[in-house]
Order: C-alpha cells, then structure tokens, then sequence
C-alpha cells in the first residue's frame, strides 16, 4: 500500500489583481505579517502561497479558506486550529524563487522542500553544513558540474525532514543520513532522538518542475509515498 500525497504546485509570476484578491482572504494577522515584508517579491510570495494554502486546504477539508484558522509552532510550523483536523492529517509548504508547493497528506507528519536549482557560492562550505561525514567523502570525489545537483538533493530532503517534524534547521543538517538502496530506495538514516521517535519515515524527490528540486518526508509511515501533482489555479 502507498501513501497518497497531494502538492499542489503554485506559480508565483501572478498578476497584480490575484495578488490584491489573495490579499483580502488572509486573516487579520496574516495581513499585518504580509505589511512587515520590506522586499516585495516576499510579500508577494507570501500573500500567493498563503492564499493557496487556505484554497487548497478548504477544498480538501470541505469548507471556506476564510474559515481556516492556524496555529504556529515555537519554531513557527503552521498548523489547523480551526476545522480540527484528524490527527492523522498534515500539510507542508515551501516556497523558492517563482514556484511554491504545498503537500497535504493523511499522515502525521508531512514536510516538503522546494528549491530553485541555481549556482550555490561557497558549495564546499555549504556542503560541510548539510552533508554527514558519509556524505561528505561521496560528494568530494564527484564532479564540480554534478557537485551542485547532488548537495542540493541532500538539503531539500534533509529540509523535507526537518520541517515534517517541526524543527527547521534548529536540528544540524548534518546530523543526518539520507542513503539511496537500489531495492528500497530513499533511506533516513540518524540518531537524532526527535526524528528517531516518529520512524518510520519515508522519503520521495522528485524533478517534476524544470529548474527545480522537490523533496518530500512522511514520518510515522512505512508505505511508500505515492505523489499527485497538480497545477494550482487561484480560484476569484
Ligand atoms: C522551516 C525552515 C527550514 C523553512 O525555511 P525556508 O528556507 O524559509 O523554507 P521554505 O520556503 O521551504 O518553507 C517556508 C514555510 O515553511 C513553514 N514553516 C515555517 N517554520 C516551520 C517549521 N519550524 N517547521 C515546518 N514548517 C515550517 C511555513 O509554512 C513557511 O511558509 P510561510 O512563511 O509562507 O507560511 C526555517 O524557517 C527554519 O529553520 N525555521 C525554524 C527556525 C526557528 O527555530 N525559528 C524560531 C522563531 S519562529
């Protein structure tokens, strides 16, 4: 049996009245975050994203996206307040350069990652960050060209994880393992108290989206994570 997983993929080039439209659905305190954004593409990025979010997440939940309400975190991970769902049902979002996801999923804990493949400056001190010493030696001996691709792989699976649970990058990158087995595929490997008490996890990476990088992680699941992409279209 497989894990369905729905990511709804969101354009962030939108025009300026989805934008306005988005703007008014968000919550009271939505707005005011969305007023502290002093670059305006993030405040664009995240009035978009959002607005998918609560669209995505009322078709799902059977409901409007202005009767949402969400919780957040110590360390800032979004929740439902308001409709309560089972416990046994998580969402995920991500956003990087023109595109955001948003995965929802009828598991505990889902976490998904995005990122825009581009250059990375300074890919060997980056790679010390994300990679674990196992890691590290592999990626060394690789070609500068295929360098790139492959520490991005790492963090956006290894990000996946960390924001299933809820800990950001408050948890060392490199405290953790991702191993590929050509019979089981993507393999979580840690010893990491917190993400060891929610195994099984599974693990999924996808280029579904030219020019970008998307990793999902699903703790507390032993299937296989089954992934449906869409296309978002805002609704209004
Ligand atoms: C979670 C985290 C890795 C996301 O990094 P990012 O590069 O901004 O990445 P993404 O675009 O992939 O994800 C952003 C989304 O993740 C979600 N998110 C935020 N914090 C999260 C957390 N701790 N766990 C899971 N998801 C989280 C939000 O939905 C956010 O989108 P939004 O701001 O539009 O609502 C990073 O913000 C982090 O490490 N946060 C924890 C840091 C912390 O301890 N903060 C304490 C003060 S709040």
């Amino acid at each position: 049996m497989n894990l369905p997983v729905t990511i709804w993929k969101i354009s962030l080039e939108q025009a300026p009245q989805v934008i306005e439209t988005g703007y008014r659905l968000l919550s009271p305190d939505e707005q005011q975050r969305t007023d502290c954004y002093k670059v305006q593409k993030a405040r664009e990025s995240f009035i978009l994203t959002r607005t998918a979010l609560r669209q995505a997440l009322a078709k799902r939940l059977d409901c409007l996206p202005e009767e949402l309400h969400f919780d957040y975190s110590e360390r800032g991970k979004p929740s439902l307040r308001v409709p309560r769902p089972s416990s046994e049902f998580s969402f995920s979002v991500s956003h990087s350069g023109e595109l955001a996801v948003v995965a929802i999923a009828d598991c505990k804990h889902i976490g998904i990652d995005c990122e825009k493949i581009r250059p990375l400056a300074n890919a060997e001190s980056l790679a010390r960050t994300v990679l674990c010493e196992v890691e590290w030696n592999r990626w060394i001996e690789l070609d500068e060209e295929k360098q790139m691709g492959s520490l991005l792989k790492s963090w956006t699976l290894k990000e996946a994880c960390l924001k299933a649970i809820g800990t950001g990058l408050a948890v060392p990158m490199r405290d953790l393992e991702v191993r590929s087995e050509s019979d089981i595929g993507l393999q979580l490997v840690t010893a990491q108290e917190i993400l060891l008490t929610v195994a099984p996890w599974a693990l999924a990476y996808f280029e579904q989206v030219s020019g970008y990088q998307i990793a999902l992680a699903a703790a507390g699941v032993s299937k296989k994570i089954a992934a449906e992409f869409y296309e978002f279209h805002f609704d209004g």
